[in-house]
């Protein structure tokens, strides 16, 4: 502790022990500049390049394959354990953005563990854990999944969900202390540090959790009024069980459905956007104010 405040490591790693369930002994922790930084760069900054395959989701958010191909790796588009043979990395996220699918602990490990195998890194995004609705979203260095071992592992947490923080640009790469510290060096060399009063309002936050209740309850209003409009109206949601987004389907082509409702003023994501395999879906965000998802909702079930 410097000046009777806690250090932002001080505050993540209390929060990992006490909202997370992780030991964070061990465990290396630095800021990352939100945590798209983490996910746009990370490949860079472990130094993957040409002839490196990185391992994405098939449904996702798109700045893994931004990453990756910023580095000039090859993406392989996959949910199936096996294809990190061959791989330098995979990249895992639950809560899904867009489905808001939960890993469970044994496909974490099944993930960790084939990973280990082929001798690749798997860097988890862990940005929604907060946001658990029907599932109890869970760390990849969560003892259920590493034990005490968290070689070859890393994970992504922010502020931008958490505390609705996204404009502060904060988030904490977490894990093999090992391959965090090689990230720290070149991050430090390309000037990539977090300013000071950032560190400041983040360890305030970091160190709440009221706040953090608050919005989940709000969340979770939201949520119950959108489903069931939605489902009255005859779309199907899958997933879903966390996160800040509905996955839903009429069953039909996803640009029909974003059409429709933009007709009635309301804008969906493309499921399409994300992946091929969400070509007959849309996300849904919660992320509106309560007064327009009351609107939405009167306007889709209307
Ligand atoms: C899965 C996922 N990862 C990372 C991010 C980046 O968020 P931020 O950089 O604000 O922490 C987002 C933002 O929507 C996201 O959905």
């Amino acid at each position: 502790m410097a000046g009777g405040l806690p250090s932002v490591r001080e505050a993540v790693a209390d929060w990992l022990r006490r909202r997370v369930g992780v030991d964070p002994a061990g465990l290396g922790i630095i800021p990352s500049i939100g945590s798209k930084e983490m996910v746009a760069l990370l490949p860079t900054l472990l130094g993957l390049g040409e002839g490196d395959t990185v391992v994405i989701p098939a449904l996702a958010y798109p700045t893994y394959a931004v990453g990756a191909a910023f580095a000039g790796c090859d993406i392989r588009v996959s949910d199936d354990p096996d294809a990190a043979e061959g791989a330098a990395l995979v990249w895992l996220n639950s809560p899904s953005n867009p489905t808001g699918a939960v890993a469970d602990a044994q496909r974490l490990s099944a993930s960790v563990d084939a990973a280990r195998r082929h001798g690749a890194l798997v860097a988890s995004d862990e940005c929604y854990i907060e946001f658990g609705w029907e599932a109890e979203p869970m760390s990849c260095l969560h003892p259920a999944v590493v034990g005490d071992d968290p070689s070859g592992v890393l994970v992504l947490h922010a502020l931008s969900k958490r505390s609705n923080m996204a404009g502060y640009r904060f988030g904490t790469l977490v894990g093999d202390p090992s391959a965090v510290d090689r990230i720290l060096q070149v991050r430090r060399h390309l000037g990539l540090m977090v300013p000071d009063p950032v560190q400041h309002a983040a360890v305030a936050a970091w160190g709440d959790d009221a706040h953090v209740d608050e919005q989940r309850a709000r969340y979770a209003r939201r949520r119950g009024i959108l489903r069931g409009a939605l489902e009255s109206a005859g779309f199907a949601i899958h997933h879903s069980e966390a996160g800040l987004y509905l996955w839903a389907t009429r069953g039909e082509p996803c640009w029909d459905t974003v059409a429709d409702l933009a007709a009635l003023g309301i804008l969906v994501a493309p499921g399409d956007f994300y992946g091929e395999a969400g070509a007959r879906h849309v996300r849904i965000a919660l992320t509106a104010s309560d007064d327009d998802i009351a609107f939405a909702a009167e306007r889709i079930a209307g």
